[in-house]
């Protein structure tokens, strides 16, 4: 059974979020936000995130108005889902646009990062104080309010605090409270992590300056210094609004990623200085015991890039949650080996909205993605029941690639992409006669789903566009007897039944029985006809 670690509940029950983020400007109010519920819908989802604005909410100091909140919540529940508040406070991708124009007006009080030519940048500083206090109440007032008005229901399901917190624009604060700290002893706290570390991004950092034991950020940490002090400054500013907020109504709450590893790398040029990249992903998890996830936004579209985020985040103390994933098609089948090899415990991709055609349906480009996402959605009981075990394997077809060999609890499994020749027989008249010409093999997009071996004679699959063979293993004596070809070992397999259904809360409800020509081709399943379960005969 699952293992994994799971800060999503609903009413005291593990819940698996999955769905999308609406844009930035689809919190203001209900027709803004419309759209956002709709797309949400269409794509099988149980989870909108959506934003709430520090500048909205606190348009005078001190006086809050929770009309767009409410809404939100109104919306939600109209539509039977839950909901991720994005608190869009201090920072909003290594900016300060959702700051209130009362903090924006007063950079007296309120500082802004100073850059190494002493002009300021367009962030708030995470060294001024007043700033944290502004921030700490506008935020503790929203969990209040929350608890107020949510407790019970419990739509609300967690927040993110701030988004994409760093500093665009330098590579930290050169101001004179950042100074003061940057020529200062490193804290104990952190000589302490780095003594404990041996390998990771801070140490090696540590290592390159020469391993001191005592010494100001620059001798500590050499290059990385300035990085480094400021993932320090944010991580404990943020885990300080956390603390805060907690202590008001304890829901969970997690800290987005503008990830590093793209174009030149450079913190502060390329991505926000100080923000939780996989680098300093160790500084930031030793400085925010009060937020339970370190939540990547993953934009990379080529396999092996995105797979590296996955295991750079997924860890022990960490459990993979991807709060934005990209629109685009290579998500529609990486979002797999984030869900079965690296235990994603949520799953959502940006900018939902453009998933809504003209006509209202389904926009056509956003087909693959829906589909995967309806393939997720119908299999979350299996989720919940079997992440972190060895039963579950991810099916992905990468480009140009014909089939993939599972290596499975007393089977093997070959994974064949594509629909295969004789498209009618193979399928059924639901799958072969209306968008495909019948006789004619449908032109099959790449292949992608999960397969979960629930015991030694029962699997269930989720899925589009592949069709699984499975072969017991055993000695050559049983397994390779020379006059059964393909053809008839596919056909004698020994199934008792293959089901097509659905689940209601834990068990699976049986919708159709398929035991005749449309298993001669593989088992195969498609979205729409959500979980195929197979049992086997000894
Ligand atoms: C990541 C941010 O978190 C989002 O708010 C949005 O700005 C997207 N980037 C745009 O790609």
């Amino acid at each position: 059974m699952s293992s994994i670690c799971r800060p999503f509940t609903v009413q005291g029950k593990p819940f698996f979020p999955l769905g999308g983020q609406s844009r930035n400007s689809s919190g203001y109010n209900r027709a803004e936000a419309e759209t956002a519920f709709k797309a949400l819908k269409l794509l099988h989802g149980n989870t909108l995130e959506i934003p709430v604005y520090w500048e909205q909410v606190e348009p005078e100091e001190g006086t809050f108005d929770w009309a767009s909140v409410d809404t939100l919540l109104a919306m939600a529940r109209e539509n039977d889902v839950h909901l991720v508040l994005l608190w869009f406070g201090t920072w909003k991708n290594g900016c300060m646009e959702y700051a209130p124009a009362w903090v924006k007006r007063d950079p007296e009080r309120f500082w802004r990062v100073i850059n190494p030519y002493g002009n300021r940048v367009w962030v708030l500083s995470s060294h001024c104080e007043a700033t944290r206090q502004a921030d700490e109440k506008a935020f503790c007032a929203l969990l209040a309010h929350l608890k107020e008005q949510d407790a019970q229901q419990q739509t609300v399901i967690a927040v993110q605090i701030e988004n994409e917190p760093g500093i665009l624009g330098s590579d930290r604060d050169y101001g004179e409270a950042a100074e003061a700290m940057f020529q200062s002893p490193v804290p104990e706290g952190v000589l302490g992590l780095l003594q404990g570390l041996s390998s990771g991004g801070i140490w090696e950092a540590w290592q390159e300056a020469g391993g001191r034991q005592a010494g100001n950020w620059p001798e500590v940490l050499g290059a990385r210094a300035g990085e480094l002090m400021t993932a320090y400054s944010i991580a404990r500013y943020i885990d300080s609004l956390a603390e805060a907020g907690r202590a008001v109504y304890d829901l969970p709450l997690y800290v987005n990623v503008w990830l590093g590893e793209a174009g030149w790398r450079a913190p502060g040029g390329t991505y926000p200085s100080g923000g939780a990249v996989s680098f300093a992903l160790d500084l930031w998890k030793w400085a925010t015991p009060h937020i339970d996830l370190i939540a990547p936004d993953i934009y990379i579209a080529d396999a092996d890039g995105y797979r590296a985020i996955c295991e750079a985040y997924a860890r022990p103390d960490n459990p993979l949650f991807v709060p934005e994933s990209a629109p685009g098609s290579s998500n529609a089948w990486h979002m797999f080996h984030a869900i079965a090899n690296t235990s994603a415990i949520g799953y959502h991709f940006f900018a939902i909205e453009h998933l809504v055609g003209p006509d209202g349906g389904v926009n056509p480009p956003a087909a693959d993605i829906v589909g995967s996402f309806h393939a997720v959605a119908s299999a979350i009981p299996l989720l919940l029941r079997y992440q972190g075990t060895d039963r579950i394997h991810a099916v992905m077809q990468l480009e140009g690639q014909g089939d993939q060999y599972l290596d499975l609890d007393g089977w093997t499994g070959v994974v064949r992409f594509g629909y295969g020749g004789v498209s009618y027989a193979g399928m059924d008249w639901r799958h072969t006669a209306a968008d495909r010409a019948l006789f004619q093999a449908p032109k099959a997009p790449r292949g992608r789903g999960l397969i979960f071996q629930e015991s030694e004679d029962t699997f269930y699959l989720v899925g589009a566009a592949y069709r699984l063979g499975l072969r017991r293993k055993g000695p050559a004596s049983q397994t390779m007897d020379p006059t059964q070809g393909d053809f008839l070992r596919e056909r004698q397999a020994p199934f008792i039944s293959i089901d097509e259904g659905h689940f209601e809360g834990d068990t699976f409800v049986v919708d159709r029985r398929r035991n005749g020509d449309e298993r001669d081709n593989g088992i195969w399943v498609e979205p729409d006809v959500q979980v195929v379960r197979v049992i086997f005969a000894k």
